[in-house]
């Protein structure tokens, strides 16, 4: 029984026609399929039909967030473990969305919707898999190569936690905490694959999604996002900087929406005995911001 990835975000666009032009031309994902409210997209690594849905809706924001199981048994497993736990579940139908077999539903103590699944589509990465390139022609933007992780916050940040590491197995590569004790959670790093974090859950608003993020190969491509950014004239909300946690490198910045990106290179790779590192609160700065050391006052207000 095991998640694999994150393998799907789908955020609401109320800025409809800039986002999807930005996260196609700009962001440079592929364009797989499309019906009235929805888009769907890839990361033009990914062999699987969508990492991404944009929704047509009235206000930005996480519609729901999915993993992606090995095998179609680990539903029925992880669904009675879920039950178990007592949590509620639902099956979301095969064909509810394009390209996609049938998934099971539950709601985060943090308020978001999570979906497990096995099945989707396979379209590949336009690459052979006898003696290929090492990247296709006719890539647009940034073109990062997938997508990488997520950062989502809410006020029961230790009962989602738990529930990732308790019944999904993730491990927390990093944590940064409060209180004399240090007791306090304030948020916390989970991976599942070897990467130094699949997704980051802090304590904030109920329900919001803070980021999700792409991962770029190397550091050169973050400048050259940057470049684009301007270009385009995308707003960006901090950076090019490195993080004090997981070391990666990034940029923060907005789609035409308001929901938040981060392009995200680098980092340690992580196994399931790597210890947990600690950040206490007097370090926040440079924990989130290394070179910088603060934060600034919108990447902690502002979330979708
Ligand atoms: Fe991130």
């Amino acid at each position: 029984m095991a998640i694999m990835r994150l393998g799907r975000v789908e955020v609401r666009c109320p800025n409809w026609e800039k986002s999807i032009d930005y996260y196609k031309r700009v962001i440079g994902l592929i364009e797989t399929a499309r019906e009235e409210d929805r888009v769907y997209l890839k990361a033009w690594d990914e062999h699987d039909h969508h990492s991404v849905i944009l929704k047509k809706a009235d206000s930005a924001g996480l519609e729901h967030l999915a993993f992606k199981c090995e095998f179609s048994s680990d539903l029925d497993l992880y669904e009675q473990k879920l039950n178990n736990y007592g949590i509620d579940t639902e099956r979301v139908p095969a064909g509810t969305r394009i390209a996609e077999g049938e998934a099971v539903r539950f709601t985060l103590p943090t308020g978001q919707i999570v979906e497990l699944y096995n099945q989707v589509e396979v379209v590949g990465n336009g690459l052979a898999l006898v003696n290929p390139d090492p990247w296709p022609d006719g890539l647009l933007g940034m073109h990062p190569t997938r997508l990488d992780h997520l950062l989502i916050s809410g006020e029961d940040v230790d009962g989602a936690i738990k529930i990732f590491t308790d019944i999904f197995g993730f491990h927390v590569s990093e944590q940064l905490v409060a209180g004399e004790k240090n007791d306090q959670t304030i948020a916390k790093w989970l991976f599942k694959t070897n990467t130094a974090h699949d997704i980051a859950i802090i304590k904030g608003p109920q329900n919001k999604l803070h980021h999700f993020a792409f991962w770029l190969d190397e550091w050169v491509e973050l400048r050259n996002a940057a470049d684009i950014m301007a270009k385009n004239d995308v707003m960006i909300d901090a950076g090019p900087t490195r993080h004090g946690v997981t070391r990666g490198t990034t940029i923060y910045f907005f789609d035409p929406s308001g929901n938040r990106n981060e392009v995200f290179c680098g980092g340690y790779i992580t196994y399931p005995d790597s210890p947990t590192i600690t950040w206490t609160e007097d370090t926040i700065g440079k924990a989130v911001f290394y070179f910088e050391r603060e934060l600034n006052e919108r990447f902690i207000t502002v979330v979708s």
